[in-house]
């Protein structure tokens, strides 16, 4: 397991949505060499996860569970409470893209994005508000709710309205709770953290569906594309999104609630 010299998440228990690959992934290795028990969920079921959980470790557990349905997050709570009683940190980071000109997107394919990206951050915040608020009293900084947008929800982007739409929303829900929570005096901090293009499945695909269409003759020229525009001149690695995300969900983040951290290369500075 890597090393990085800091067991700041030590004792600490978090949920990973999405967590089998990806920045949700990176996340789940990087809080476990902080010293964190994770548990991750994804559509897979548990037979076709075992590689990658065991790869992981025991501090490592997985749920199959869909965030579009509020009855696998219950399953989720009761998995977390049974084999942990606590829950210190909440990472909603799964979520799908869509492309495409405004004209041509599909109700039923603007609800889907929707559903995924924008309800299952509400449902997984709602159902552990309660196990948060309580286990946050017991740590100097509080819980800590990180809520995966990206660049997207924060600047336009031809042929992305929906997925633009699904992110800002993330990026409002955040600052909604994060003021909600600490008005209360609830020990719950809640941030998004913005990406830019990370190396990933999901961006790979979406290269991929981009290349089908026509718009490049192969995914090599949309990542020599990406990374002029971006000032760092590269992809980011999951990894280096995971960190900022650690450092949101450990003591060092203990005034931070409420903003939108951005990891993107430079690309929204521009
Ligand atoms: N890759 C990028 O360039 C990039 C940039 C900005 C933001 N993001 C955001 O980061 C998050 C993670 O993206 P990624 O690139 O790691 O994607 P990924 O596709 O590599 O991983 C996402 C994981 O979420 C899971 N998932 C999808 N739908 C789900 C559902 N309904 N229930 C449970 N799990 C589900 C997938 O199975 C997958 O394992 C997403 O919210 C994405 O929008 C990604």
């Amino acid at each position: 397991m890597a090393d990085f010299g800091s067991s700041r998440l030590q004792g600490r228990v978090a949920f990973i949505s999405g967590g089998l690959r990806g920045i949700g992934h990176a996340c789940a290795a990087r809080f476990l060499a902080e010293g964190a028990m994770v548990v991750l969920s994804d559509l897979d079921s548990a037979e076709d996860a075992a590689e990658t959980m065991a790869a992981l470790g025991d501090g490592a557990s997985y749920l199959q569970a869909d965030v579009t349905r509020e009855q696998d997050w219950q399953r989720a709570l009761d998995h977390v409470t049974q084999r942990h009683g606590a829950l210190h940190v909440l990472v909603n980071n799964a979520g799908i893209d869509l492309t495409g000109p405004v004209e041509s997107i599909a109700l039923a394919d603007w609800r889907r994005i929707m559903s995924i990206n924008v309800d299952g951050v509400f449902l997984g915040t709602r159902v552990f508000v309660p196990l948060l608020a309580q286990s946050g009293l017991a740590v100097k900084g509080g819980a800590s709710i990180i809520n995966v947008s990206s660049i997207m929800g924060i600047t336009g982007y031809s042929e992305v309205s929906a997925y633009n739409a699904s992110k800002g929303a993330v990026r409002m829900f955040t600052k909604g709770i994060a003021v909600e929570f600490a008005k209360k005096q609830m020990p719950i901090r809640a941030n998004s953290v913005h990406p830019g293009f990370v190396e990933t499945p999901l961006l790979n695909a979406g290269f991929q569906r981009w290349v089908d269409k026509g718009f490049a003759e192969k995914t090599e020229d949309l990542v020599a594309a990406m990374n002029s525009a971006t000032p760092i001149g590269r992809l980011a690695r999951p990894e280096e999104i995971a960190a900022p995300i650690a450092f949101l969900a450990s003591d060092d983040a203990s005034y931070m609630t409420g903003s939108e951290l951005i990891v993107d290369g430079g690309w929204t500075a521009q």
